[in-house]
């Protein structure tokens, strides 16, 4: 991506094109590789930004920076009172916005956001089998989530993406039943690596299962061929050679792509991060609140983003984890 005035560039010559924004730190749902079970300490209503704080970051990222892709995270982004208003409101500025949700709403939910304008929606499933969704959530909500996939569908929104983390000795033997489920509902299932961010600290390599060995094991049931050029987007794609549709793999442990990273983040409370892995972040909801311009939050921005660095080092020893877990990042 070449660079024009006007773009945020870090000092990588990475040109950041994508906003992540969690809407919520809270979440119906408690995976084991992102929450505790109890004792999250959620956010105050007032430390998390409201819908004109989003939308005024939301427009300065778009109209300043050439921005093109907002995705709305969490926690669980559904569980926002207001959600479809949000997406309303960002729909406006015409660019690539799209939600990564746990589905467990999108039965009431799907047809309401498609018409507010999201383009998009990424949805997290793990395990085909029930017991297993509810060890693995902690919540029994296999079918509404079976369900949401199908609202989504049905809703028109298309692609609809599937997101399996896969956990050595968890969910690994599910890898071809995942697939062929996608194959099935005319999804594109992206099996992800187990990063270090879980809630409990349980997070150790030798539960990593890697792109090699999930494109192994899915070939061997159903043929693949790779599918050319990933740009800046975390996923590699195959398409099944008998023509079902594709599938992906996000390989932050074995294959990091930082080196095409694209994207920044804003928590729900109103802080920056240039990387998922960030263990430093930019307040720019002091400046929202504190009577800031339009010029004085941007140049925070852009001094922020000449932080960014060159990628995360998850198999290195100098990693360190951040103080925060994937549901107050916001994934
Ligand atoms: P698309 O726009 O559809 O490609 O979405 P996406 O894959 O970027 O977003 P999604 O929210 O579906 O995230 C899928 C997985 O990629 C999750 O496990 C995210 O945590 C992970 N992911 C997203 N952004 C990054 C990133 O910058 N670095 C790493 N290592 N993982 C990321
Ligand atoms: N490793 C990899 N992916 C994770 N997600 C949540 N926690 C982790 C983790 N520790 C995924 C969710 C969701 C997306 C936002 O991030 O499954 O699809
Ligand atoms: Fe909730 Fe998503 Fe975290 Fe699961 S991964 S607990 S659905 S925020």
């Amino acid at each position: 991506m070449n660079a024009v005035q006007g773009d945020l560039v870090d000092p990588f010559g990475r040109v950041i094109r994508d906003l992540r924004i969690s809407v919520t730190d809270r979440c119906n749902f408690r995976c084991t590789y992102c929450m505790p079970e109890e004792g999250m300490e959620w956010l105050d209503r007032d430390d998390v930004l409201s819908f004109e704080e989003i939308e005024r970051i939301s427009g300065l990222f778009v109209q300043r920076f050439g921005v093109e892709g907002i995705r709305l995270t969490g926690g669980e982004p559904t569980v926002r009172a207001g959600i479809v208003t949000l997406v309303e409101k960002l729909s406006h500025l015409g660019v690539d916005l799209a939600m990564t949700t746990n589905a467990s709403r999108l039965t009431a939910l799907a047809g309401d956001l498609k018409a507010a304008g999201l383009r998009r929606l990424n949805i997290s499933l793990d395990t085909l089998d029930r017991t297993r969704f509810a060890e693995m959530t902690r919540r029994d909500e296999l079918d509404r989530v079976l369900a949401g996939i199908d609202a989504a569908r049905d809703a028109g929104f298309d692609p609809v993406k599937v997101n399996a983390v896969i956990e050595r000795g968890v969910n690994d033997d599910e890898i071809v039943d995942l697939a062929r489920f996608g194959r099935e509902r005319g999804v594109e299932v992206r099996f992800i690596e187990f990063m270090p961010l879980d809630a409990s600290g349980e997070w150790g390599n030798e539960k990593v299962v890697g792109q090699d060995e999930i494109v192994e094991a899915i070939s061997a049931e159903f043929p693949l061929e790779p599918v050319a050029a990933r740009g800046a987007a975390p996923a590699d794609r195959w398409r099944y050679v008998d023509g079902l549709g594709t599938v992906g793999v996000i390989p932050s442990v074995t294959k990091p792509f930082c080196g095409d990273c694209d994207r920044v983040r804003l928590t729900a409370e109103g802080q920056f991060r240039t990387c998922l892995f960030a263990t430093d972040e930019f307040d720019l909801r002091s400046l929202l609140r504190g009577g800031a311009t339009d010029d004085e939050i941007a140049d925070k921005i852009i001094s922020a983003v000449s932080t960014k660095w060159a990628g995360h080092q998850i198999n290195q020893v100098t990693f360190t984890r951040p103080a925060r877990t994937m549901s107050q990042i916001g994934g």
